[in-house]
């Protein structure tokens, strides 16, 4: 594949949400501080930029996490890859997603979390596509919707490309059936 993803969300669009929603959780959590959870590969770039939109005490961590699924299909069979390095038993925990698809990773990782004890557990996705969910978890703190494309760029990736385009574009991955 050459040809350039087709623009979805430009970089100004993404930057100015992602001042928005740091807004948000900044007025949600006052006078707490949150332990940011991002979850690799994709969420990296969405977290860096939140991190500083954020104006809270905060922490971050990373949750390295594997979805086993041929090509662009999730099974919904996650493996943790890199575990959180501190406990987060009371502690105010903002899971940090770049994409919600079927629901299936973020029902494990809530489950998952939830059973260390948090004080709290929230979501901050920056993008959900409803129209592929087939489990409804809560997503309190969201970007934007989108329709059933394959979205590359800002963190996504197809095949472990496109992670360091600067805008979210839209592929149709080769031999990809969904
Ligand atoms: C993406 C994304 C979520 C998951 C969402 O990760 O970061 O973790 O898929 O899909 P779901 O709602 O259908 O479970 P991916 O498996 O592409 O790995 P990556 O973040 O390392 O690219």
């Amino acid at each position: 594949m050459s040809e350039l993803p087709k623009p979805l969300l430009t970089a100004d669009q993404i930057a100015k949400r992602v001042r928005e929603l740091g807004a948000e959780i900044t007025k949600a959590y006052q006078g707490r501080s949150v332990v940011l959870v991002c979850v690799l590969k994709g969420s990296y770039v969405f977290a860096a930029d939140l991190a500083r939109a954020i104006d809270l005490p905060l922490r971050i961590e990373f949750l390295g996490v594997r979805s086993y699924g041929s090509g662009t299909k999730s099974s919904g069979v996650v493996q943790i890859t890199h575990d959180l390095t501190h406990p987060i038993e009371g502690e105010d925990v903002l899971i940090v997603e770049d994409i919600v698809d079927t629901g299936l990773t973020l029902e494990h990782l809530l489950n998952l979390l939830g059973t260390r004890l948090p004080r709290s557990i929230k979501v901050c996705a920056l993008l959900h596509k409803p129209s592929r969910a087939i489990r409804s978890v809560p997503i309190d703190f969201l970007g934007f919707t989108i329709e059933d494309a394959f979205v590359v760029g800002y963190g996504l990736d197809w095949d472990e490309r496109y992670r360091n385009l600067p805008y979210i574009g839209t592929i149709a991955p080769e031999g990809d059936e969904s």
